[in-house]
């Protein structure tokens, strides 16, 4: 790997300069060989590369639909560094062979790292606990989920944090109690959800899950992630729970910032997901709490689902839409365009917060010498209107395409390796 000098860039702090690269580490320029390769970044913002807690690569199993390859192709594409692949592949990683192999695919096709997650029960059936120790202790996982399922059962969720909390793992829920919507329920229990016909995920489903969550995390003293946090009343539990000194964490999804229940109305299935788009009041209130630290990332929740899958009556097509190349730009426009926050602080929420909840030290880090050289060059005034043809992600449920959004990314760097350049 050649040294790379990377001229004129400008810091989330306002500084100005250029940074040296060399076997993966910020270095002094002067400490550069004549030989290394440029990177003019004049008008460009350099921030630390971002950290996702929350990918679907879908790889092992469903490989039609994603790989890792190609989701973290998408992932690079997006400026990010880093992405958690979350458990419900086929097999189910819930064992310490499963998460290694995961962590093998991510060194071998990888244009980012690849951290698995582990299951929390074994085959996401939320029934026994799978086998967090030997996960922890020989994958090194951190962060534990059944995402795509509620972790249900009160004594499990119990156990498991029990279990986790001497090993400083996190136990990431996706909070959506089943057996408060009825079956095929797909849309925000909202008025117009009334109109579409469509069966209905009150927004009680979720904030009640995160109110037992803090209490029992409380009790047990174990560290507890609250995913895609998507409606007021969660924000609300949240913010009891920090000052309570609980401790919780939370992120929001691009979707969730941006995207309201209405683009249902046209049974696009594209717009699918769980949990569903809420209202105005909603999506108002989880853009204050990121902006206030209430939330403390964003996550992608890229979530690639074949045509196929997409291809169905409204309550039957699979759930999830796609995010890693979008998330910095729709953050951009809502958060820091909107003059709701500054770019340290878009860092903390795409960088720095999500490593140190995922317990990744080489992630997430300053740009300065003797740091892990992971960055991505941003031109904060490009706009484009996205054309979902042209993701580097295998699937098509791009929730942005035909939408005029920032168009931020301009290159990736992740341990001193171009993994992405426009
Ligand atoms: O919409 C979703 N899709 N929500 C989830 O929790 C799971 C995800 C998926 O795996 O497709
Ligand atoms: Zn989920
Ligand atoms: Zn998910």
């Amino acid at each position: 790997m050649s040294d790379l000098l990377i001229t004129g860039a400008r810091l989330a702090d306002g500084t100005t300069g250029d940074l040296g690269v060399r076997e993966g580490v910020f270095v002094d320029p002067a400490d550069l060989g004549g030989d290394a390769e440029r990177l003019d970044a004049e008008g460009l913002l350099a921030l630390p590369g971002l950290v996702d807690l929350h990918t679907h690569l879908r790889e092992p199993g469903r490989e039609d639909a994603e790989t890792v390859a190609t989701g973290t192709r998408a992932a690079a594409r997006g400026g990010y560094t880093a992405v958690f692949a979350m458990a419900n592949t086929d097999p189910v990683t819930d064992t310490a062979e499963s998460a290694a192999y995961v962590a093998h695919l991510g060194r071998r096709d990888g244009d980012c790292e690849v951290v698995p997650v582990g299951a929390v029960s074994r085959g996401l059936a939320g029934e026994e606990l799978a086998e967090l120790g030997l996960m922890a202790e020989h994958a090194g996982v951190t962060v534990f989920s059944d995402d795509g399922r509620c972790v249900h059962d009160p004594l499990l969720m119990r156990r498991a944090l029990t279990y986790l909390k001497p090993y400083d793992a996190v136990l990431a829920q996706h909070a959506q109690d089943p057996r408060l919507a009825g079956p095929g329920a797909c849309c925000h229990e909202s008025q117009i959800q009334g109109v579409l016909g469509l069966p209905g995920w009150p927004s009680v489903a979720e904030s009640a899950i995160i109110a037992r969550d803090v209490m029992l995390a409380e009790y047990c003293g174990a560290r507890y992630h609250a995913c895609h946090v998507s409606t007021a009343e969660s924000v609300d539990v949240l913010r009891w729970a920090k000052k309570r000194g609980v401790q919780v964490t939370a992120e929001v999804t691009p979707h969730h910032l941006l995207l309201q229940t209405e683009e249902v109305a046209g049974y696009d299935t594209t717009y699918k997901v769980n949990p569903p788009l809420r209202t105005r009041e909603h999506v108002d209130a989880v853009r204050e709490a990121l902006a206030d630290g209430t939330i403390d990332a964003v996550a992608t929740d890229h979530a690639p689902h074949a045509q196929q899958d997409k291809d169905h009556p409204f309550d039957v097509a699979l759930p999830g839409m796609i995010g890693l190349e979008q998330s910095l730009a729709v953050v951009m426009e809502v958060m820091v365009n909107s003059g709701r926050m500054d770019w340290p602080t878009l860092v903390k929420r795409m960088s720095a917060t999500p490593a140190e909840i995922g317990r990744l030290r080489h992630q997430g880090r300053p740009i300065a010498v003797g740091e892990p050289a992971n960055l991505v060059l941003v031109d904060p005034d490009a706009r484009a209107v996205v054309d979902a043809a042209a993701s580097a992600s295998k699937a098509r449920n791009n929730p942005y395409g035909g939408r005029e959004l920032p168009d931020p990314v301009v290159a990736t760097v992740w341990a001193g390796r171009r993994t992405y350049q426009r």
